[in-house]
């Protein structure tokens, strides 16, 4: 790996080598995207969470993956359609579980105040939240309230959307930006080729799309890479063995306990 590359610092000791990031939270354990599953990622040992990142219709980021509410919270309809009061009304937890009944959807800004000095997080933005805009869309929203709360060395920012990676260079050429690999926007394009174009520090993509080939394309051009979504110890242990930068799981503890035996066996 080279200097080339800028990662987030992490505020948790990483001697395993692999980051431990928490999807959406511990997603598997809480309903997803909320202040519950990434304080339980925090506890089970996560080095990094990862949220997504949408806009309310009073322009406001939270923390929700779909566009439109149902599914996981008591919404119907785009959230883009509602105001964050409105949004705040809403349940987010009960879908998962009646014991979560009565938690919210969370702002970025509630879980940066919780994550700052605490756990390194990969913002993704979601496609529908980006524009043309360079400067006043989400991704300067989003960079604004990283920087206020003194993140902006411990953010992973990630988008399928390669405008956003462009934008947010262009904002600011220190924070740390991956491209998530989309392969319709990429065409046959290596990723080696799509993170020199776009200047991003890193490449997020899934198992699925981590062949032979693009992986020998991150390795020869000394690409950061993280993969997701992987739950199965099988699957994370051949991604141990490929030497990934870091591995997305709905299940952090499973993926702290794969790699501690992994490291037996070297
Ligand atoms: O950023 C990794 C992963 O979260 C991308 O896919 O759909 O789970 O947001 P998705
Ligand atoms: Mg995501």
């Amino acid at each position: 790996m080279t200097d080339r590359y800028r990662l987030p610092a992490l505020y948790k000791h990483n001697e395993d080598g692999c980051i431990v990031i928490a999807h959406r939270g511990a997603s598997a354990y809480y309903p997803e995207n909320t202040m519950a599953a990434f304080k339980g990622a925090e506890e089970l040992g996560a080095e990094m969470i990862e949220l997504d990142v949408l806009l309310s219709s009073d322009g406001v980021p939270v923390v929700f993956h779909d566009a439109k509410l149902e599914g996981h919270s008591s919404g119907k309809g785009l959230l883009s359609g509602y105001t964050l009061r409105q949004l705040k009304a809403l349940d987010a937890g009960a879908w998962f579980d009646k014991g979560f009944k009565g938690i919210h959807i969370p702002t970025l800004e509630e879980v940066l105040a919780f994550a700052a000095g605490t756990i390194a997080v990969n913002i993704e933005l979601k496609t529908e939240a980006v524009t043309d805009r360079g400067s006043g869309g989400v991704e300067e929203k989003c960079l604004r309230l990283v920087e206020e709360y003194g993140m902006d060395r411990h953010v992973l920012f990630s988008s399928f959307d390669y405008r956003a990676v462009s934008h947010l260079k262009a904002l600011d050429p220190a924070v740390p930006v991956a491209l998530l690999y989309n392969r319709s926007a990429s065409g046959k394009r290596l990723p080696g080729e799509l993170v020199k174009q776009y200047k991003a520090d890193a490449c997020n993509m899934s198992y699925r799309q981590f062949n032979t080939k693009r992986r020998r394309d991150l390795n020869s051009n000394g690409i950061p890479h993280f993969i997701y979504t992987v739950d199965h110890p099988n699957r994370m242990w051949k991604l141990l063995d490929a030497g990934v930068t870091g591995i997305f799981t709905n299940k952090p503890d499973l993926l702290k306990a794969v790699i501690d035996q992994w490291r037996k066996e070297q």
